[in-house]
């Protein structure tokens, strides 16, 4: 009697265990597909750093600002994998260009000045990098384009976009080269007949790159927006130089050249602010950012996205995770679920 008292006991014990378990993982199934569909948490599944910017999906908003390491499909595969979200090329012309003598840069306390003179291997040749590059990448990859003259501009763009650039960033704003650039970027009649001659020669999204060596950058931003531009870039280098006191003469060849690093970034920072405030379409910042705090402050100055290039050139690639991880962070702290939550946020204040 004793020990069929003891069998059925068992066997309770066993069925409740049994049924307990399955409940368990019912109801850890049904909290699953529950929190799935909570929006909430959907968002926490998916990447809280994810944008689309003019229609690109970047994986989170740090990219490789042009001239930085922008030649090759084997840097921009290394940039990639250091964590950018996008890639910028180098500014690519319709003919080969070989740039200006050395010496074309140069270290200040404050950051670095470039004159280059935009060398590059013409587009014709650049196209079977592009190409090349678009079956390694696995973000979009943007090639910065310059021209002499509106068409010219149109016909790069053209070429770039066929050989498989998922989007065109117009350099309208280098601040030393005569005749294109800044020259261009700082007379808004010419600026909008260039960006409506590109916007008619490709179906791709067109950045348009500005200078801050203007008197309002937000009039210059709303003139490309109003010619069909789908983002505007702020900014690129500050005009500046720098003398040899030794030999009592200018240190580039090209004497001036233009300014990069952390002393430009209160200017950039200022001129997206100002610009989130004229136009609609997505910013995105450059300009002296090194580290998450610089790229959130861009963020909630408007910025949808943010171009890294002089701490790149100086600290490489791997910045872009380090960034990346401390932008997350700061979102998690603040609680927020998405980036796009913080984008311009420091006007509503
Ligand atoms: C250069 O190639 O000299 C720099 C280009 C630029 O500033 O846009």
């Amino acid at each position: 009697m004793e020990q069929k008292k003891q069998k059925q006991k068992l066997k309770r014990k066993r069925r409740n265990k049994i049924s307990h378990n399955t409940a368990y993982k019912t109801k850890l199934y049904l909290t699953k597909t529950t929190i799935l569909k909570t929006p909430a948490v959907k968002i926490l599944k998916e990447n809280r750093l994810g944008i689309n910017l003019a229609g690109l999906k970047l994986p989170n908003p740090t990219m490789l600002a042009s001239g930085i390491l922008g030649y090759t499909k084997e840097t921009f595969k290394n940039i990639a994998d250091g964590g950018a979200g996008a890639i910028v090329t180098k500014s690519v012309g319709l003919k080969p260009r070989s740039g200006y003598a050395n010496p074309t840069v140069t270290q200040t306390s404050c950051g670095l000045i470039n004159a280059m003179g935009l060398p590059n291997p013409g587009i014709e040749e650049f196209a079977k990098e592009i190409s090349e590059a678009k079956r390694v990448l696995n973000v979009p990859l943007i090639v910065s384009v310059y021209g002499f003259a509106a068409e010219e501009y149109a016909t790069v763009a053209k070429k770039a976009v066929t050989a498989g650039a998922d989007a065109v960033e117009l350099n309208v704003s280098c601040p030393h080269v005569k005749e294109t650039g800044s020259e261009i970027g700082q007379k808004p009649e010419i600026l909008k007949e260039v960006v409506k001659n590109v916007k008619s020669a490709v179906q791709k999204p067109v950045f348009v790159k500005l200078s801050p060596n203007v008197t309002s950058i937000a009039e210059t931003a709303e003139a490309a927006v109003n010619a069909g531009a789908d983002a505007i870039t702020a900014i690129n280098t500050v005009k500046a130089m720098a003398i040899d006191t030794e030999t009592a003469k200018p240190i580039l060849s090209n004497k001036m050249g233009g300014l990069s690093g952390p002393a430009i970034k209160p200017i950039a920072l200022r001129c997206v602010y100002e610009i989130y405030e004229k136009v609609k379409v997505p910013i995105i910042g450059c300009g002296g950012i090194t580290n998450w705090r610089d790229a959130a402050e861009f963020l909630l100055a408007g910025a949808s996205a943010v171009q890294i290039g002089t701490a790149i050139a100086t600290k490489g690639p791997n910045m872009f995770k380090a960034i990346t991880r401390g932008i997350d962070a700061y979102l998690k702290r603040k609680g927020f679920r998405s980036v796009n939550e913080i984008v311009g946020l420091s006007h509503k204040s």
